[in-house]
């Protein structure tokens, strides 16, 4: 059974008094809802120790945003795997677009992270999707074929099996426009294939696909009902806990 989950990124919004009460607000929710699937938070890093602090029975999985790839040393600015181990975190989103937009991040990059992530015993989020350049190329499928190769096929079946990927359009990133429920599942399937062509399908059954890029209260349910979509990354409406908690409840079991 593949993990169903909602995660909210939170980018690099909120001051620490709003982080504080959102995470609070956060976790009085969890406490008087079962949801039907696991909810996951990515804090701005500096907020990561309050987060476990305030989530101290595991209410809610806490996700860095992004971590190095390098395993320590000069690196100014980075957080590292081992890190984020120490303080429990439950994992990394990695790759996410605005890395690769603004930091220049690469498949080649994520690669490394993902495997550094595994060995710390932490759930990487792998982040990928195409351009609306791309997409009105027709290239969309063979973009996200080959970030998905580039990106994990250098890892074991027991290793890719802890994987999440998170398909995220860039297109529909912060845009309001959102990838039709059609259009996200064609490309889930075809990641799930491209993964199934490698590892066989059995494995590629159990990795958890999520699907981001303007999921709001109002489209995830049908967002989420699509087969090979096992639920979403949520940024803007991640930053309020109404609509936060209304994509938590368009999951159904
Ligand atoms: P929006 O939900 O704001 O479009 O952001 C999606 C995203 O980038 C989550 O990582």
């Amino acid at each position: 059974m593949r993990r169903k989950i909602v995660a909210g990124n939170w980018k690099m919004n909120k001051s620490v008094i709003d982080a504080q009460q959102l995470m609070v607000q956060l976790l009085s929710y969890k406490n008087n809802h079962t949801p039907n699937c696991e909810v996951w938070i990515a804090p701005p890093a500096l907020y990561l120790m309050m987060a476990k602090d305030i989530f101290e029975k595991d209410e809610i999985g806490i996700f860095a945003q992004d971590m190095s790839e390098h395993e320590s040393g000069a690196y100014t600015g980075e957080i590292s795997a081992d890190m984020l181990e120490s303080i429990d975190a439950t994992g990394s989103l990695i790759g996410h677009s605005e890395r690769r937009q603004y930091h220049g991040e690469t498949d080649s990059h994520c690669n490394r992270k993902i495997k550094l992530a595994l060995d710390k015993g932490l759930i990487p989020v792998y982040c990928n999707g195409e351009t609306l350049e791309q997409r009105k190329a027709g290239e969309h499928f063979e973009v996200v074929k080959n970030q998905t190769e580039v990106a994990l096929f250098t890892l074991s079946a027991e290793e890719i099996r802890k994987v999440v990927i998170a398909y995220e359009p860039v297109w529909a990133i912060g845009t309001g426009e959102t990838a039709s429920p059609e259009q996200a599942q064609e490309i889930h399937a075809h990641i799930r294939s491209t993964i199934a062509a490698k590892y066989g399908q059995e494995v590629a059954d159990e990795i958890s696909i999520l699907y981001g890029g303007s999921v709001k209260p109002d489209n995830a349910r049908e967002i989420f009902s699509q087969p090979d979509i096992d639920g979403g990354l949520i940024g803007g409406a991640a930053l309020k806990l109404e609509d936060f908690s209304r994509i938590i409840e368009a999951f159904q079991s």
